[in-house]
C-alpha cells in the first residue's frame, strides 16, 4: 500500500506507547517513514522488528518501561524530553485481557484501569507543557469499538475505553487554547499477533461478515489515520473520535 507523505511530520518528535508490537509497531514504522524522530515505550524485549524500521528513516529509539509503574514512567519521560519537547503523543498501549465480572477484585480493577487508562493521563500531563511551549501539538488516544458494540468478557477494558473518549473531549477543551489537538482513534478488529490468539478462522469470518467492507484491517490502515490526525492537514480536528472499523456493526 502506498501512503501519503505529510511534509508537516518530517522532523517532528513522536512518542508512541506500546510501540513494540501490533498497531503500535505499525505506528512506529509509519512515522519513521515520514521522517519523524520516533521514540516508543514498551514492556517487552522483543522489539527487533520495530527497531528495524529505522532503515526506512531516522532510527526509532526504544525505551523499556512498564507504563503502569508511574515513577519509572516519569523517569523514562524525563529522559525522552531531555533533547526537547514531544510534538506528537500516541497513547496506544492497552491490554484486552478477557475477564468476567466475578474476576473483578479490587486488585484486578486497579491493574486493569492502570494498563488501559491511567498511563494515558500520566503521559499527557508530563508531555503537554513542552508541546505548549513548542507552539502546539497532537495527542491521539486509542479507544476501541468494543464498548460501542458491547462485546462479551471485557467489562473493565470497555469501561476504560469508554472513559478514553471522555478524556479526549475534556482534554481537547483544556488544551485547545495552547493549540494542542486531542483526538481518539476508534479501531474495529485489527489483525495483530495478539488478536490472532483470540480469534479462530470462524471468529474472524464472523467479524468480516459484520463489516460493510470485507477486508481485514491491518496496523498500516490504522497508522494511515493516525498520520493524518497528527499532521497539519488535520489542523482543525480535535475533541472527537475517528473510526477505522471497515463499517463493523
Ligand atoms: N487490535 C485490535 O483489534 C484493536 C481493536 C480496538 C482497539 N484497539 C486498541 O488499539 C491499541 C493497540 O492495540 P494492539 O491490538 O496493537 O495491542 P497489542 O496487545 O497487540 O499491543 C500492545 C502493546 O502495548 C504493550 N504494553 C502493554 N502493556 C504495557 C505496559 N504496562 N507497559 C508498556 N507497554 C505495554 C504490549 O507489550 C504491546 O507491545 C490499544 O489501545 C487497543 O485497545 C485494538
Amino acid at each position: 500500500m502506498s501512503s501519503a507523505i505529510y511534509p508537516s511530520l518530517k522532523g517532528k518528535k513522536v512518542l508512541i506507547t506500546g510501540g513494540g508490537s501490533g498497531i503500535g509497531a505499525g505506528l512506529v514504522s509509519a512515522f519513521v517513514q515520514q521522517g519523524a524522530r520516533v521514540h516508543f515505550i514498551d514492556l517487552v524485549d522483543e522489539v527487533t522488528a520495530t527497531l528495524n524500521t529505522g532503515v526506512l528513516g531516522v532510527a526509532p529509539v526504544f525505551h523499556k518501561c512498564d507504563l503502569t509503574d508511574t515513577p519509572l514512567l516519569e523517569k523514562t519521560l524525563a529522559t525522552i524530553l531531555g533533547d526537547g519537547p514531544v510534538h506528537i503523543l500516541l497513547n496506544n498501549a492497552a491490554r484486552d485481557d478477557r475477564h468476567s465480572l466475578s474476576e473483578v477484585t479490587s486488585d484486578y480493577f486497579d491493574k486493569s484501569i492502570a494498563v488501559n487508562l491511567k498511563h494515558m493521563a500520566m503521559c499527557t500531563r508530563v508531555i503537554a507543557p513542552g508541546m505548549k511551549a513548542a507552539g502546539g501539538g497532537a495527542i491521539i488516544n486509542f479507544g476501541s469499538i468494543s464498548w460501542h458494540l458491547g462485546l462479551p468478557d471485557l467489562v473493565l477494558y470497555e469501561t476504560a475505553k469508554a472513559a478514553i473518549e471522555g478524556f479526549t473531549r475534556a482534554l481537547a477543551r483544556e488544551l485547545g487554547p495552547d493549540n494542542i489537538r486531542v483526538t481518539t482513534i476508534i479501531p474495529g478488529n485489527v489483525k495483530t499477533p495478539r488478536q490472532m490468539k483470540w480469534y479462530t478462522p470462524e471468529g474472524e469470518k464472523q467479524i468480516v461478515d459484520a463489516q460493510c467492507l470485507k477486508g481485514r484491517i491491518e496496523p498500516q490502515h490504522v497508522a494511515s489515520l493516525a498520520m493524518f490526525l497528527a499532521s497539519d492537514d488535520a489542523a482543525l480536528c480535535t475533541g472527537h473520535g475517528y473510526w477505522i472499523d471497515a463499517g463493523w456493526r
